[in-house]
């Protein structure tokens, strides 16, 4: 074995490891957007498309983005390069260090103003402010939200406070601190809101709705953003999980974590899904309400539903802490990185980043007011070699930033990383990382050296309209 150890100290546990991992990979992926694009794009189909690749794109993916981070043992970056110089390979592939950090820093930004809605939320439902609400009342709160700059940077830079103040105090102290206690929390909240939807939602509707497939549904645009999403979801593609990888004990094994993150990550998913369509359609509500599905389609929900207020209070804290274990995980590769590179302590260079971070938010949430209609991409629309691009020039900062990254950014990361660790890391080296038995050996092998690389591959052309097969 390897027996380099990360300068920023270790998990104590496998355990540990998992619950972490899973914070990332369980967060506004799986509450707020899951459902809102699963809405969307009409169901059944689009969930089908979304387990698929999990199974057979996101966890082989895993197992070789952790195996990548314990034996590189530092950050993304420094990782790659290390491993390159280790195994003789060209230090070209820091490349997916430096997408990822480029990533992190896009994802964050726009991922703490939606962080910073939730935790707003939770604050409105203590008050009482759905009780016997409509759906107009709930549509105009979320709508003055959006439409106050100055409230949306208030709890954007709270949600950013939270999560800087957690990574500044470093793995054990900090990140595994908070995860011992938001983690079980996390599962307890999930617990009784699906009993509630059992109890008083239309759960029938609700899961013919998501597992009846309508094939008729299924465009190229359906499959890039259910392939997209699966990385999204999993935290794949930036090295969140690969620096998370870096403080796994050696001992551990990286098939069974890996199986069990993505496990309690569909489950988080399928089960929040559920409970939000058992709730919508008890009511009538569209299920394609779009990205205000969870802040106001639920809020007309728990208005006028017994115990509404305190369910209510439940489901944006569940939302919010989902939200806080995944943003630490995208604030720590980057930390990670600065800290190696600079020598300053990683307080200071926690509130750096963060303060960047922050500052790349606020375009995000001016597009919900005050930049509504600038689509800083506009200027390409005229140019007709850049043809391509075209879906992005009418898109506002938060949605760009939310597209590049999703639909663009962490797939091509997690092709990347399939192809340098499928092809570029010498089979002892691999193996020692991965004794599991010969035939899932060659089984993950054939996964990332060929199927995930060809299949991400295609469906990015596909859905970017470059190749067109539907
Ligand atoms: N997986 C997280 C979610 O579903 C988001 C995330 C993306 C976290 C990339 C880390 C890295 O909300």
């Amino acid at each position: 074995m390897s027996d380099r150890e990360s300068p920023h100290g270790q998990w104590s546990t496998s355990l540990v490891f998992v619950l972490a991992a899973a914070g990332s990979a369980v967060g506004l992926g799986n509450i707020w957007k899951f459902p809102y694009i699963a809405g969307e794009y009409g169901g059944g189909a689009f969930v089908l498309v979304y387990l698929f690749c999990i199974v057979m794109i996101g966890i082989p993916i895993m197992v070789a983005e952790i195996t990548l981070g314990r034996r590189g043992r530092q950050s993304p970056v420094n990782s790659l390069r290390t491993l390159a110089q280790d195994e003789g390979r060209s230090q070209a592939w820091t490349i997916i260090g430096w997408m990822g950090l480029l990533t992190g820093f896009l994802i964050l930004s726009f991922y703490s103003v939606v962080g910073g809605w939730s935790l707003a939320y939770v604050l409105y439902a203590a008050l009482g402010a759905f009780s016997e609400a409509d759906a107009s009342d709930t549509a105009a709160l979320f709508e003055a939200l959006q439409e106050s700059p100055w409230t949306l940077l208030a709890w954007h830079t709270l949600f950013m406070a939270i999560v800087f103040a957690i990574v500044a105090r470093g793995v054990r102290r900090g990140l595994e601190r908070a995860l011992d206690f938001l983690m079980p929390l996390l599962f307890l909240l999930l617990i009784i809101l699906v009993g509630y939807g059992l109890v008083s939602g239309n759960m029938a509707a609700a899961v013919s709705f998501m597992f009846r497939p309508d094939v008729s549904m299924l465009t190229g645009e359906a499959i890039l953003v259910a392939m997209g999403h699966a990385f999204f979801t999993l935290s794949l593609g930036m090295g969140a999980i690969m620096v998370y990888g870096a403080y796994l004990p050696k001992r551990s094994s990286i098939g069974k974590t890996t199986l069990s993150i993505a496990g309690i990550d569909t489950l988080v998913a399928m089960l929040a899904g559920l409970a939000i369509f058992s709730i919508v359609f008890s009511l009538d509500i569209s299920p394609a309400e779009g990205p205000g599905l969870l802040f106001v389609a639920l809020p007309t929900a728990f208005g006028n539903m017994p115990g509404g207020t305190f369910f209510g209070f439940v489901f944006f804290a569940l939302v919010s802490v989902a939200a806080v274990t995944s943003g630490i995980s995208i604030l720590e590769p980057v930390v990670a990185y600065a800290v190696e590179k600079s020598g300053w302590t990683r307080p200071v260079v926690a509130a750096l980043v963060s303060l960047v971070i922050w500052t790349i938010g606020i375009g995000a949430l001016l597009s919900f007011n005050l930049w509504e209609g600038f689509a800083p991409l506009g200027f390409l629309a005229d140019v007709p070699r850049l043809w391509f691009l075209e879906p992005l020039t009418g898109l506002n900062i938060f949605d760009l930033l939310s597209w590049t990254t999703g639909q663009l950014l962490l797939p091509l990361g997690g092709i990347l990383i399939a192809l340098f660790a499928g092809w570029k890391l010498s089979q002892p080296s691999l193996r020692e990382e991965l004794p599991m038995s010969e035939d899932l050996f060659t089984a993950w092998l054939v996964a990332v050296r060929v199927v995930a690389p060809i299949a991400v591959l295609i469906v990015l052309l596909n859905g970017l309209g470059i190749l067109r097969f539907s």
